[in-house]
């Protein structure tokens, strides 16, 4: 048997120095007279173990990591062809605790095998769930979407299927699927890995989405920084297409269903659905009011069916195994699986897929495994640029949409940036302030002219001027903020800002004490 080494292909990976790593073996293995096959995967998304080189033994996968160039000769020297012992040996990849303790359902396929093979696809349960769409009534897979307790995993929550049928029960001779790839918050990175690292199932998601609402056309809509993402799925369209996946007739059914990809120019705000939706028609990225709903009016005015790339690469392990069996996991009101992504200053920084339920505490300390720099955890922001800063009298707070929002919170796209000790709360919430200034699409004045009147009042704050009246500035600032913006851009800035008011008073204490301590 020809030995086989699987070198991830992932953009994360990429810029952990995975090309270097494969250009090396691909030269020892030259320069020794080896035969091996070189196969690029995703990444399985422990990333603070990426570069992770696998090989396939009689035993199955072995893997190393992280991998550097330099450690290239010395693997070769252990027999790492065969699964021999060498300092970056880490095991069956399975059993690596990172990723042996995750619930994998979307991501069941996510970095094992080449991105592009729709063989390996199917051979790991690929394409069920679309064949068992295609021989049922488009209300049923709404139906089990909506009985599966799937919602938007794109930041707001909202139930998949309750959407779904709004774009089924409206008539009109064209619909849409759009898939909201721009994934513009901080600490998230689930789309890119999931689009690089098993595309298909995004394409199988999007053909069920059409199959159940009438819609015969998707446009997945990638942020341009993901250069491999946008090429991936590109290749993936165009294999899915010739392989009858996507066409005429998909998967030899009377249903039609294509997809095209499409490249943002990178504005924050365009991650926003009606936003994405101006955006895609080659508009300027400015929110819409609504209603109407894009589900009624969306896309060129048509029915729209606007979801996360995560919502719909759920889709098809909903309709492979039944509603019953995904709304099994979870807590409350939100089931299934969530993709946490661990990131900022943390050790064990990835991607953690998981049921609902498991608490702040045991994702940061066990999971995480506390700061990279080994300074006490300080505070933790989830749900991206406009989530709140969690202190760790919090981390018993579950896992859940509901849960979070009780503490003034939210899980938005379920990235979490943690941050030690050193940080300086003030300059966060500037942080958050000014962020929303850059990026606001400018169509209202609470966010506007709110952010930016922010921004002024906390570096008065900083400067010690007048710091009670300008801290009742601020809280005003972001009650007006909260209840008059638009769209959640300039709704939720305040969450960031007033948790950390909220949470860390000593960090806006008068100027005097501030530059003493600096
Ligand atoms: C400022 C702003 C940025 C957003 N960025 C994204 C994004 O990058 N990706 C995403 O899926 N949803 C984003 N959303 C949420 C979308 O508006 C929308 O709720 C989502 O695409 C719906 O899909 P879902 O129901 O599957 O979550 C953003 C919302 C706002 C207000
Ligand atoms: S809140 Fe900000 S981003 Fe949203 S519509 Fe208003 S100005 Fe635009």
């Amino acid at each position: 048997m020809i030995p086989r080494i699987y070198i991830p292909g992932d953009s994360g990976a990429l810029a952990l120095g995975a090309e270097k790593v494969a250009r090396a073996i691909a030269k020892e293995l030259a320069e020794r007279g080896i035969e091996a096959k070189i196969v690029r995967n995703g990444s399985r998304g422990a990333y603070f173990l990426e570069p992770m080189v696998e090989v396939a033994t009689e035993k199955g996968r072995v893997a190393y990591g992280p991998v550097k160039s330099s450690d290239v000769k010395s693997l070769f020297d252990s027999g790492f062809l065969t699964g021999g012992h060498h300092k970056r040996w880490l095991g069956a990849p399975d059993k690596i605790p990172f990723l042996a303790k995750q619930t994998r359902l979307t991501f069941a396929r996510c970095g094992i095998n080449d991105p592009l093979s729709l063989d390996a696809y199917k051979s790991l349960g690929g394409l069920k769930g679309l064949q068992n769409a295609v021989a049922m009534a488009p209300a049923d897979i709404v139906k089990q979407v909506t009985d599966s307790g799937l919602r938007g995993r794109g930041g707001a929550g909202f139930p998949t299927g309750i959407k779904w049928k709004t774009v089924l029960d409206t008539t009109s001779e064209r619909k849409y699927i759009v898939c909201n790839a721009d994934e513009g918050d901080s600490a998230t990175f689930a789309d890119r890995m999931i689009m690089e690292g098993d595309p298909f199932v995004l394409i199988e998601g999007m053909a069920i989405a059409g199959i159940a609402t009438g819609a015969t056309k998707g446009f997945v809509y990638i942020r341009s920084e993901y250069p491999h993402a946008v090429a991936t799925m590109n290749k993936a369209v165009e294999i899915a297409r010739k392989s009858g996946v996507l066409g005429v007739n998909v998967l030899g059914s009377p249903n039609a269903f294509d997809m095209e990809i499409r490249v943002g120019a990178g504005a924050y705000v365009c991650g926003e659905e009606t936003s994405l939706l101006n955006s895609l028609e080659g508009k300027r990225g400015v929110v819409r009011a609504k209603p109407p709903l894009p589900a009624i009016q969306g896309l060129f005015g048509k029915p729209t069916v606007i979801n996360n790339v995560i919502s719909l690469a759920s889709v098809p392990i909903i309709m492979d195994k039944g509603a019953a069996f995904y709304k099994d996991f979870g807590m409350g009101r939100s089931r299934g699986t969530i993709p946490i992504q661990i990131a900022g200053n943390v050790r064990n920084g990835g991607l953690f897929e998981t049921a609902f339920g498991l608490t702040l505490g045991e994702i940061v300390d066990d999971i995480g495994g506390g700061t990279a720099t080994g300074r006490p955890v300080k505070a933790v922001q989830v749900g991206g640029p406009l989530g709140a800063y969690f202190p760790r009298a919090l981390f018993d707070t579950p896992f859940d949409y509901e849960e979070f929002a009780k503490r003034d919170g939210l899980i938005g796209h379920a990235g979490i940036t943690v941050f030690d000790d050193t940080a300086d709360m003030l300059k966060q919430a500037r942080f958050a302030m000014e962020f929303c200034a850059i990026e606001s699409c400018g169509k209202c004045t609470p966010c506007r002219i709110g952010s930016t009147r922010g921004v002024e009042t906390i570096d008065r704050l900083a400067a010690g001027i007048e710091p009670e009246k300008n801290l009742a500035l601020v809280t005003d600032l972001c009650n007006t903020m909260k209840f008059g913006s638009l769209c959640a851009l300039g709704g939720f800035t305040p969450y960031p800002v007033m948790s950390s008011i909220t949470h860390f008073p000593e960090d806006f204490k008068p100027a005097p004490a501030r530059v003493a301590a600096e």
